[in-house]
């Protein structure tokens, strides 16, 4: 089974988290895609959608699921979004995709968090994926050199600008052992828009997809 098929079985095991009649939260990414396409099945029977990105919002548009922003939702039961790597306490890495900072926002919007992953992304300790932060333009030389005081190798994401006009270093050679720690750290950077470390807001259930079918994993 390709990765991209396994994505597929997650997104449809996150179908059951759906809430009818209400709002529901929607992140970014291939795996979300699945989701989406999904979501168009039943788009008569939910409130509509709070989305996390343009391409998100777009793809939904295609389909004629309605599309809300934030400031006028007040309730979403689920938010349902993929991540780059996920540790066994469902601490996750995203923003492979850039849209790291509405995704949080929304995450922390949410009751729940339910992420969708094929089984590659299920990781010991976090940091192999290059970790995501988003910066504003005027402070990325000075935040990658921070970066490197911690440790890693920050790398500029040339010709990507993130939803909100700022830039991405993804930082390798990273092997995080106190996720929460260095998300309060990193997020504390004045120039930093957010770390794509959501630790002290980790998913509460993450499904993966696998060859046998999807895998609903709890935090340990
Ligand atoms: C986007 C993200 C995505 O959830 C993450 O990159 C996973 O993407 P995919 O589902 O394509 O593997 O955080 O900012």
């Amino acid at each position: 089974m390709t990765q991209d098929e396994m994505k597929r079985k997650a997104a449809e095991a996150a179908m059951q988290y759906v809430v009818q009649d209400e709002f529901v939260g929607v992140g970014t990414g291939s795996t979300v895609n699945h989701f989406i396409d999904l979501l168009a099945g039943m788009k008569g029977k939910i409130k509509g959608a709070v989305s996390s990105s343009v391409a998100s919002t777009d793809r939904m548009k295609k389909h004629g699921i309605p599309v809300m922003e934030l400031n006028n939702v007040d309730y979403i039961p689920v938010y349902i979004d993929g991540a780059d790597e996920s540790d066994h306490y469902l601490n996750l890495i995203k923003g492979g995709g850039g849209a790291l900072t509405r995704e949080k926002i929304i995450a922390a919007a949410s009751e729940k968090f339910i992420c969708i992953a094929d089984e590659t992304k299920l990781v010991d300790v976090l940091g192999k994926f290059p970790l995501p932060v988003e910066v504003i333009p005027m402070a990325r030389s000075m935040i990658a050199r921070k970066l490197v005081k911690l440790g890693g190798r920050p790398v500029w994401r040339e010709n990507f600008v993130t939803d909100n006009g700022n830039v991405i270093l993804d930082v390798h050679n990273l092997r995080i052992m106190e996720p929460v720690k260095m998300e309060n750290e990193i997020n504390s950077w004045a120039g930093v828009v957010t770390v794509g470390l959501f630790c002290n807001r980790p998913a509460d259930v993450l499904i993966l997809g696998t060859p046998n079918g999807a895998k609903t994993v709890l935090s340990k």
